[in-house]
This record gives structure tokens, C-alpha cells and sequence, in this order.
């Protein structure tokens, strides 16, 4: 439904029984029962009130990853909306197009409840991207990737994350599966023309890192990142993708002779977990799609008026892993920045281990990882930063949107869960 600059939408999460594994049934808890749930096709301006109702058994929270949503909508962990009840969700989308997601974000919950599917992608559109002349249409495809374990019956299985009596808990890494979904399908083939296609890549997994590459080899040419368009085309050879990270990129299949199969493979990992989708050439390439060298413009982030360091660290209490931001677990009722509405702050990220760290609101870019120039893979606005083992990530970030409560966290669903997540104020 659509009554002037807004459209309403409603989504019921409900259990449901999907064919994932052939000839097995999976239960999922899903957006509309569908894993990945519905994609969302938004527009920049156009405000989307997204109605959902809860028809689980437990409590949930969602959240629109990427999105610059007044604290209200932002899907708090402890925002909860119970079994039977509704809730809406008011999106302003006064921002640039972007590939975004909404996910589970129940307090101390989320990796479980994204673990059974509670997962989707939402698309915004503005007339810059309409405009440039990048594939569209059937050419501009979601590739949503996450990793699952099944049982032989097909149900997932998600381990205990927590030791107990007769439970070890291996899993202070965060969950893997073994086997490698793209749009909820186990190594899907995709029949292309000898074209340029665009790819949407996200990483849904809870824990899984990729690095994401063709075989026989060409080149994914980045075109936005996390948040949008880069200023200009980064032509990779592989691309390292953490969770939650987003990575909009061009493949030119007339590089391939038709008939050529062509693999994404993850080179992390080999045998089943090392290979993603196929893409097989099928007929002549029939668009005129091109990769402009200049894509839009992003300015340059400069005079932060505040610094402030987050260390992410396991730490330990009571024989178990904690896992914390600057030595605390994760409180509701407390702040640990207070950034003005508006401006721009330094943050630098320090860590022991793989944390893919996040903010809500703020779009930030990344300046310097251990003092050096950052990544190629890093360009651009980004909400999510791979941030490696000892090493520190400085980013700029600007606090736009709105005033009131969000949160950075590491976006390893399960560091996340076990409390590896603080409070900012927006003021
Ligand atoms: Cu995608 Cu707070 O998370
Ligand atoms: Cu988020
Ligand atoms: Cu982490």
C-alpha cells in the first residue's frame, strides 16, 4: 500500500518447512517463512513503514543493517516484539541507494535466530545509480552467501554455544556450517549470457569469512561497497568478505567462451566449503552495460573532533571465554561514546582476533589499518570492517540522522551473542 512519500509493507516471521537439502525438509523460522525472506525494493526519499508480526514462539527484534532509522525502528536488542504481537517499523531511507539487510537482533538470541533463517536483503534505489549505465534488471542480481550444518533428517543444527553438563562449547569462534547456501540454495547454477551482470554480494553467515574469487579467473569489478557507489570502478581478483559486508561488483562473462562454466570459489577453504555457485555461459551477450569510470561522488571524510579506541577482546571469567569491548560484556544500560548529531568522530578499532566490526547509524570510512593505507576492499562508505588479529582499524565517521541510543558491536553473531557489543548516544 502507498499513501504519498510512504509505502507500507507487513511481513509476518513464521515457522515453515523448505526443501534446502533435495529430497529433505528443513524447518525454518522466516520472514513470510521464506529464507532469505523477502527482498525489499526501496527508494531513496520514499519513507518505508514495514509492519511486522510475529508469529513465533519467541521474541524478536529486527534490524535494517546499513539503515539510517530513528532509534525507535533500529530493532534494539531489547526492543522486542513478543509471540502474537506487531510492530512497525518506520524507515525515512533519507539516504543514498545501497544494498542493505534486515536481520534477527534479539538480545543475547540473534545467531540462533539468524541461524534458522530470519535474514533478508533490501535493495534501495536513487536516480544517480538508475542513471549510470551499469546492468540492470535481470542483470543485477542478489548473491546472499551463508554457510549451514544440517542433520541427516535436513533440520539444522546449531550447537551449544555454552558449556554445560556434558556440552562442550568449541564455538567461541562463532558457528560454521559445512555447507555453503547462495539465496538459500546449496551450489546453485546460474545459466548467464556472455554479458556483464551486477552482483550483490552479502555475507549472511554468522561467522564464516570469504574470499571470494572466479575460477578459471577474471576479475570482480567493485562498484559500491557496503553503503553504495565508490567514486570509481576497483577491479579486484578476489575479494575478502566478512560477515555481514556488502559487495556490489561487475563480472563480464563475454571474457568466457559460451558453454565455459566459471566457479566462485571461497580460496579460505577447499572441498565443499571452498566452492560457492557456478555460473554457466549458456548464449551471446545481449547488453550494453558498461562500467563508467566515474561512479559518484564521495566526499572525503575530514576533521574528526573526537578519537576514541574500542578494544575487541576475548577475555575470561569463571573459567568461560567473555567477550568484550574495552573489558565489558555487553549492558543495556550503558554508553560508551557520546558523538554529536552531525559530526565527524576518529574510532579506532584494536582486536585480538577476526572481528567484524559494526556501527547502526553511522556510515564511516575506513583510513588506516596499523597506520598503513587500508585494503582495496576497504573503499568507500561501509558499515562493517574486517578488523584482523592485532591489528588496529582507524575509520572516519560521521554521525548523521538522528539522536538517541545505537549500537557497535562485532557482527560474529555468536561474539555478538556473548556480549562483545556497547551503546553509543547520539546527541
Ligand atoms: Cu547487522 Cu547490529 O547488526
Ligand atoms: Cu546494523
Ligand atoms: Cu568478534
Amino acid at each position: 500500500r502507498t499513501s504519498g512519500d510512504t509505502d507500507y509493507y507487513e511481513l509476518t516471521q513464521r515457522a515453515a518447512d523448505v526443501e534446502i537439502i533435495p529430497g529433505t525438509r528443513t524447518q525454518i523460522w522466516g520472514y513470510d517463512g521464506m529464507f532469505p525472506g523477502p527482498l525489499f525494493r526501496f527508494r531513496s526519499g520514499r519513507q518505508a513503514v514495514v509492519r511486522i508480526r510475529n508469529g513465533l514462539e519467541v521474541p524478536t527484534s529486527t534490524h535494517l543493517h546499513g539503515g539510517v532509522t530513528p532509534p525507535d525502528s533500529d530493532g534494539y536488542p531489547t526492543d522486542l516484539v513478543r509471540p502474537n504481537a506487531t510492530k512497525d517499523y518506520t524507515y525515512p531511507l533519507r539516504q543514498r541507494a545501497a544494498t542493505l539487510w534486515y536481520h534477527d537482533h534479539r538480545m543475547d538470541y540473534s545467531a540462533p535466530q539468524v541461524w534458522r533463517g530470519l535474514m533478508g536483503m533490501a535493495i534501495v534505489a536513487d536516480d544517480e545509480d538508475d542513471n549510470l549505465p551499469l546492468p540492470k534488471d535481470d542483470h543485477d542480481i542478489p548473491l546472499i552467501i551463508c554457510d549451514r550444518a544440517f542433520a541427516d533428517d535436513g533440520s539444522f543444527i546449531y550447537p551449544a554455544l555454552r558449556p554445560g553438563p556434558g556440552v562442550e562449547a568449541p564455538f567461541g569462534n562463532g558457528v560454521l556450517g559445512d555447507v555453503i547456501l547462495v539465496n538459500g540454495a546449496p551450489w546453485p547454477v546460474l545459466e548467464v549470457d556472455a554479458s556483464k551482470y551486477r552482483f550483490r554480494i552479502l555475507n549472511a553467515s554468522n561467522a564464516r569469512q570469504y574470499r571470494l574469487k572466479l575460477d578459471p579467473g577474471g576479475d570482480l569489478v567493485q562498484v559500491g561497497s557496503d553503503v553504495g557507489l565508490l567514486a570509481a570502478p576497483v577491479r579486484h581478483t578476489e575479494i575478502p568478505v566478512s560477515p555481514a559486508e556488502r559487495f556490489d561488483v561487475v563480472v563480464d562473462f563475454a571474457a568466457y567462451p559460451v558453454g565455459t562454466e566459471v566457479t566462485l570459489v571461497n580460496t579460505l577453504e577447499s572441498g565443499d566449503t571452498g566452492r560457492v555457485m557456478r555460473f554457466k555461459v549458456v548464449r551471446p551477450g545481449r547488453s550494453a552495460a558498461t562500467v563508467p569510470d566515474r561512479l559518484s561522488a564521495v566526499d572525503k571524510l575530514g576533521g574528526p573532533v573526537a578519537t576514541r579506541t574500542f578494544d575487541f577482546r576475548a577475555g575470561s571469567g569463571d573459567g568461560m571465554r567473555m567477550w568484550t569491548v574495552n573489558g565489558e560484556m555487553f549492558d543495556p544500560d550503558k554508553t560508551m561514546a557520546r558523538p554529536g548529531l552531525g559530526t565527524v568522530e576518529r574510532w579506532r578499532f584494536a582486536s585480538d582476533f577476526h572481528h567484524p566490526v559494526h556501527l547502526h547509524l553511522a556510515h564511516f570510512q575506513v583510513v588506516a589499518r596499523d597506520n598503513q593505507r587500508p585494503m582495496a576492499s576497504d573503499a568507500g562508505w561501509k558499515d562493517t570492517v574486517e578488523v584482523r588479529p592485532y591489528e588496529v582499524v582507524e575509520v572516519l565517521a560521521r554521525f548523521d540522522g538522528y539522536r538517541g541510543r545505537y549500537m557497535l558491536h562485532c557482527h560474529n553473531l555468536e561474539h555478538e551473542d556473548m556480549g562483545m557489543m556497547v551503546n553509543f548516544d547520539v546527541g
